[in-house]
């Protein structure tokens, strides 16, 4: 999740796409750079790490000119590095993208072998060196983009210069966003509204598959097909704060209602559609390698770790190794039989967890191969392992973690289905069911979370509760877990997640007519036993929230309120369970006027042991 931002007109535009980027750098921000046309040539300047690093090196290289490009980047393929920030340049071509480019290898391949040389391990320079192809074979900028979309799979939104047209900016998009600013006798473009709501409120919001042409009198949009599009200019009321927001509250909100497309990103480009398979390079671990593991051993820490609880019932259903998970802080102070044969998969959002590096340290030194599975490119446990999964969630800015956690459970399934089809236990039918489902799952979740309403009603509801219980069995046990740690983090109400068939062994004894229990219990093979824990619960006077699948009366009749979800296949509940848990927390916080995006005593980042 990278930022653009673009002008073109009358002014001297460096200092404004800095503006801009400043405004973008909560999508991510490893590394930025502009590129702006003087009037004679494309000059461009780069910088790693935070944008005051760009700022230092305009200092010593200043920009003068329009049209201009800015883009603040948050690396999804190639490290962070000078080399690998945008924008990148072929030629007489200056491109900035946002987004994944699936079919980055073919199109790789097939450049190198025209004689194309790469300067950076990116995804986004074969665009760049495609559109430079065009241009070359004699095709106007805005063709010329036209016609390299036309091979480029995936998601995108880019922002693109050509030396020889001074006048315009060609910008485009799939599946990344992108929206057009209009001035007067100056027209800007940005990833996000925030960017550019300093200098015009009057927007066009591009949609998937159109191609515009960005010049100082205006714009014109037509699809990539070429079709004329007539769209009419919005007046943005935002003001700054809520528009960094995207309208919402706050950025956990926000993040909640994020997840379909962090789901999506993080599959894309990752699964064969023909074979049912996942594609090799894409796991962090090869297929010999993958072949031979004895015992996958997840550590992890918080959300981290109960995405993990998630990961040891998909790999020994869909692999059949046996799993086990460990808490990375609990696992240093013993002494841990882990070594050869054990692929350990360190989980982390961030990357830099020093409770889950200090665990990994200790499982490479006895020999085990090590996978992270993290959200941030290059951050020290990626940096630690023999290999890296990541999950392409975009930077998460709320403390409480959720568009990342549900990108751990599918980069979980991903890998679950790897080794099973690796070690040759998986079949086909099965991985197609288990792929399948998983490229439905971000529909269900849209589904879910246009629901937000009711969830706000119930949290109301509950709002005043001093203590609550969850429970849940199988998969949705992990599910419980991480929805009392999501309220308590927040709202700062005492919660327990526990597996329902414990409740008898303890918790029951706490139930009464003012402990709300909320049971997760989709419709799949632990559902029975459930509802005798639901019926048990009312038999106490226990206040009862169901999260049951749509058309289970059974559990209408029993709880006192019951949140209806779609059906999934019963290994992917989690990905749609998740969501009411976060939303309900996320409400009881709001009505209790907490700080949601920075809670009491929490950091976002856990770097003390
Ligand atoms: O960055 P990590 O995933 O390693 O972080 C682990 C935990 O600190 C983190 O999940 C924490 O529990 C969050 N506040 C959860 O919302």
């Amino acid at each position: 999740m990278c930022g653009i931002v673009g002008y073109v007109g009358p002014k001297s535009c460096g200092d404004l796409l800095v503006d801009g980027l400043r405004r973008l750098e909560y999508r991510g921000y490893d590394s930025a750079g502009l590129a702006v046309h003087d009037g004679k040539e494309i000059r461009v300047v780069r910088s790693v790490g935070k944008l005051g690093n760009l700022v230092s090196a305009l200092k010593e290289r200043p920009l003068a000119g329009a049209p201009g490009i800015g883009h603040t980047r948050w690396a999804t393929h190639g490290r962070p590095s000078e080399t690998n920030a945008h924008p990148h340049v072929a030629g007489g071509i200056a491109l900035v993208h946002n987004g994944i480019i699936e079919n980055h290898l073919h199109l790789k391949r097939q450049l190198m072998e025209q004689g194309v040389k790469f300067s950076s391990d990116t995804d986004t320079e074969i665009v760049a060196h495609l559109v430079e192809r065009e241009v070359r074979a004699g095709h106007k900028l805005l063709e010329a983009v036209r016609r390299a979309l036309a091979v480029v799979e995936g998601a995108y939104a880019v922002a693109v210069l050509h030396k020889d047209e001074p006048d315009r900016i060609v910008i485009a998009k799939n599946a990344s966003p992108l929206v057009i600013g209009l001035g007067e006798g100056e027209t800007y473009c940005a990833s996000d509204i925030p960017a550019i709501l300093p200098y015009t409120r009057t927007m066009v919001l591009l949609e998937e598959g159109e191609i515009a042409l960005l010049t100082a009198g205006g714009v014109e949009i037509t699809t990539l097909k070429g079709e004329r599009v007539d769209r009419k200019p919005k007046t943005i009321t935002w003001n700054a704060a809520q528009a960094e927001k995207s309208g919402y509250k706050h950025f956990m909100l926000k993040e909640i209602h994020e997840q379909p497309r962090a789901i999506e990103d993080t599959m894309r480009g990752r699964i064969d559609l023909e074979k049912w398979d996942i594609i090799d390079s894409e796991i962090g671990i090869d297929a010999a390698a993958a072949a031979d593991v004895k015992r996958v051993y997840f550590i992890a820490c918080g959300t981290s770790f109960h995405a993990s609880l998630f990961g040891r019932y998909l790999v020994e259903s869909l692999s059949g190794l046996p799993a086990t998970c460990e808490l990375a802080s609990e696992l240093v102070v013993r002494d841990p039989v882990v070594g050869p044969g054990d692929l350990v998969v360190a989980v982390s959002q961030s990357g830099e967890t020093i409770d889950t590096l200090a665990a990994l340290k200790a499982a490479k030194d006895r020999g085990a191969r090590i996978l992270a599975l993290a959200n941030v490119l290059d951050s020290a446990i990626p940096r630690a392992a023999h290999g890296s999964l990541y999950t392409h969630a975009g930077p998460e800015i709320g403390v409480a973690s959720t568009k990342c956690f549900t990108a751990q459970l599918a980069a979980m399934v991903l890998l679950a289905v790897y080794l099973g089809r690796r070690r040759n236990v998986l079949s086909t039918d099965r991985a197609r069911e288990v792929l399948q489902g998983m490229l439905e799952v971000p529909h269900r979740m849209r589904d879910v979370l246009s629901q937000d309403d009711s969830l706000r009603d119930l949290a109301r509801k509950f709002q005043h509760a001093k203590s609550f219980l969850f429970l849940g069995r199988g998969v949705s046990f992990p599910i419980a877990v991480e929805g009392a740690l999501k309220l308590k983090e927040i709202s700062y109400i005492h919660a327990e997640g526990y597996a329902a068939g414990e409740m008898k062994h303890g918790p029951i004894a706490l139930i009464d007519e003012n402990m709300p229990v909320v049971v997760v219990m989709p419709r799949d093979r632990t559902y029975e036993k459930t509802l005798s824990n639901l019926q048990e619960v009312k038999a106490r006077e226990g206040r009862t929230l169901a999260l049951a699948t749509r058309g289970d009366a059974e559990v209408g009749a029993i709880a006192d309120h019951v949140f209806y979800l779609p059906k999934v296949d019963a290994m992917l509940t989690p990905f749609i369970t998740s969501l009411p848990l976060q939303l309900l927390a996320y409400y009881v916080a709001d009505f209790k006027g907490t700080d949601v995006d920075q809670p009491r005593n929490l950091a976002k980042t856990v770097t003390v042991e």
